[in-house]
């Protein structure tokens, strides 16, 4: 099966300075699958890419032992001073209330304006349908990801914000997505009961059909989209969605592909509002049952990094990253996940084995 490769190029970095990577291993498996992300940064430079790196510790460790999540001045630096973020995952049991989530992953989606989330859900795995190629596109910094809401006894009020600028650049992305890979685009939305926050997805997303005629596009009714999902995912190209719909539609259409181990994601900010415009992160979380243990699989993780290698214009490094993961894949390397036996470490170092020198 010819795989091809996941995602697209938003630029070449210039490489006459280096790019400037900080990452943030996170918590749970976080820094257990951002171990073997580390060898292929390596991997990157001893081929000549010039890159500095810059490690971060938070998350739930550091927080409950200083009471920081991102303190501001890091913020700053690392939207002023660093290129890109590869980030691993947040979410600790110690935290029941996420507040060092929200204050480390979702400020930085939000405040670096990183609008578009790209979840590609490619079919890597032996034994999963190889013609399935769902993209999902997830706006990622409004809807009721906003965080503003009220409690009071009996009475909870959660806001969803959507504003037009960001649903524009994100359907937009969509919509040239779709048109470069003669895909299909599915608008995901709940218009006939969120008149208003979907009705404005509804409106951006006409205008921008009758911009976009080469593109087959059509909304459909986010519940009735699932059950279709399920019944043919290979019916399905591009899936665009708000914050909310596009969290579970991408973790849908990661069983179709392996599960929460295999899928990666790339968010970035289209405007580029600021010198860190892209952030790189593997579709699941900190996994808490199986942190510890040695068995998280690094792939959701290791295709993220070959995303951001695309984005930062190293295609030929990602292209390998990719083969590399697929080839192992093939070769029967697997871990508890997907059924086979291999440690983290262990199914790092058979993809690793597969890039060239
Ligand atoms: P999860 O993605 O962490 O785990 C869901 C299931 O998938 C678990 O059974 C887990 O063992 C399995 N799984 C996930 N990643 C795996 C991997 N790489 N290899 C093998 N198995 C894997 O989702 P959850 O359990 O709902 O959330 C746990 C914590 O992670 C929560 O605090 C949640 O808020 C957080 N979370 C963070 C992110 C992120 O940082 N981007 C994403 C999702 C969830
Ligand atoms: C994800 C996660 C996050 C989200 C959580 C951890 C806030 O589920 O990245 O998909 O809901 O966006
Ligand atoms: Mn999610």
């Amino acid at each position: 099966m010819d795989c091809g490769t996941i995602g697209f190029s938003m630029g070449d970095a210039n490489l006459d300075n280096p790019v400037r990577i900080a990452l943030i291993p996170g918590d749970g498996i976080g820094p257990e699958v951002m171990a073997e992300a580390l060898p292929c940064l390596a991997w990157v430079a001893s081929r000549g890419r010039k890159i500095e790196i810059l490690q971060l510790p938070y998350g739930a460790e550091h927080y409950l032992a200083t009471g920081e999540t991102l303190p501001s001045a890091v913020f700053d630096n690392l939207r002023d001073g660093c290129d890109a973020i590869l980030f691993g995952a947040v979410g600790d049991p110690r935290i029941p209330d996420g507040r060092h989530a929200e204050e480390i992953l979702l400020r930085l989606r939000q405040d670096l304006d990183l609008t578009v989330n790209f979840r590609p859900c490619r079919p890597m795995v032996p034994g999963f349908d190889t013609t399935v190629d769902i993209e999902v596109f997830r706006e990622n910094t409004e809807g009721p990801y906003c965080l503003q809401g009220t409690s009071e006894p009996g009475r909870a009020v959660d806001l969803a914000i959507h504003t037009e600028p960001a649903v524009r650049r994100l359907l937009e992305a969509a919509f040239q997505r779709a048109a470069t890979k003669g895909h299909s685009l599915i608008l995901a939305h709940k218009a006939n009961v969120l008149k208003h926050g979907h009705g404005l997805w509804l409106r951006v997303f006409e205008d921008l059909r009758t911009r976009h005629p080469e593109v087959p596009a059509r909304g459909m009714h986010a519940d009735a989209l699932l059950c279709a999902l399920v019944q043919d995912p290979r019916a399905f190209g591009v899936i665009a969605a708000d914050n909310y719909l596009g969290d579970l539609i991408s973790d849908l259409c990661a069983a179709f592909v392996g599960g929460m181990g295999v899928t990666p994601s790339l968010s970035w900010a289209p405007h580029h509002p600021f010198r860190c415009a892209v952030l790189a992160e593997p579709v699941h979380g900190s996994a808490p049952d199986i942190a510890g243990k040695g068995w998280a699989n690094p792939v959701g993780m290791l295709l993220s990094t070959a995303l951001l290698f695309r984005h930062l214009g190293w295609e030929a490094e990602a292209t390998a990253v990719e083969a590399a993961v697929k080839n192992a894949l093939e070769a029967g390397a697997k871990t508890r996940d997907l059924g086979g036996e291999l440690s983290t470490a262990a199914m790092g170092a058979a993809i690793r084995a597969g890039l060239p020198s």
